[in-house]
């Protein structure tokens, strides 16, 4: 397996850093963190946790004090709720991921943004058999519009949209969601998409949340992430109905 070096996180933290625009620390590296380097209330999360990940866990906290410093705030431990969320230290939201050799974080204060959530991971095309899984039927139904040889391709850009989607709602509503909850329209361009997710049976979820999201496709990965401004109109959105629910519609 060949690793990016530095010089391949820079170029993506510079393509990234234009590309989700002012006020938010973008951090990439690898995953290969020190974790003596923990504070004591990250280290809780580790438990048992095997090596690698730990070094991974480690990763992402040092990328987060990073992006934190980035946007001019002094650096804070994140430590991680039971669910496992990362929890960020007042005045700041963010969002953590980590594939098989990248680690990438983004950070945000309160002030300006209502929520962020982010993913990378290999641009590796999905197995056929596990479509059905990741993808809604009418995904399914908009997939079999795609060249055949470009579908696996697809599946991994829903994949990554749909955790970006889960990341950036779950602070915001505390709802765990399956695939078949959130619909993601790919935009041709594949750099954009529109979500929708599904009420279910949880009364607290609008039955229209839906938002947009972006996504970059660069060398061995995808980065997806959604990030909504406490300003809609900022992002060319309204917020529909019910203000401060997340009801944000392109
Ligand atoms: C969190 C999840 C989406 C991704 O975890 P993963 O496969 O390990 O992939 P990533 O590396 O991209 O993300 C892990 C990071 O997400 C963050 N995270 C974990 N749970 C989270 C939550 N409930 N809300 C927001 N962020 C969360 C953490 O920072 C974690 O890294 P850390 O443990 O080192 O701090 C997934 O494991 C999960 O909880 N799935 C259940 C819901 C789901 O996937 N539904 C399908 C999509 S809608």
């Amino acid at each position: 397996m060949t690793h990016p070096g530095p010089s391949a996180w820079s170029e993506l933290q510079q393509a990234l850093t234009a590309a989700v625009g002012q006020g938010v620390g973008v951090v990439f590296s690898g995953v290969d963190g020190d974790p003596d380097r923990l504070h004591p209330l990250e280290r809780a999360a580790m438990g048992r946790a095997i090596v690698r990940r730990q070094r991974e866990y480690a990763a992402g906290r040092e990328a987060a004090r990073m992006a934190m410093r980035l946007i001019g705030w002094p650096e804070a431990p994140v430590p991680s709720a039971p669910d496992r969320s990362p929890q960020w230290p007042p005045g700041l939201i963010g969002s953590i991921s980590h594939t098989r050799d990248a680690c990438l974080v983004l950070v945000a204060p309160c002030a300006r943004f209502l929520g962020i959530g982010v993913d990378i991971d290999m641009h590796e095309p999905v197995e056929p058999h596990l479509w059905p899984l990741i993808c809604t039927p009418a995904e399914q139904a908009a997939l079999a519009t795609w060249p055949e040889n470009e579908r696996g391709l697809a599946v991994t850009r829903l994949f990554s949209a749909k955790e970006a989607v889960f990341k950036w709602q779950f602070p915001l509503h505390r709802r765990m969601l399956d695939f078949q909850h959130v619909h993601i329209h790919l935009a041709q361009s594949n750099s954009t998409f529109v979500a929708h997710i599904d009420q279910g049976s949880d009364p607290r979820v609008h039955p229209h949340v839906c938002t947009q999201g972006k996504i970059l496709c660069r060398g061995e990965h995808v980065v997806s992430w959604v990030i909504t401004p406490q300003d809609p109109t900022e992002a060319g959105l309204q917020r529909q109905e019910k203000p401060g629910l997340n009801c944000l519609t392109p």
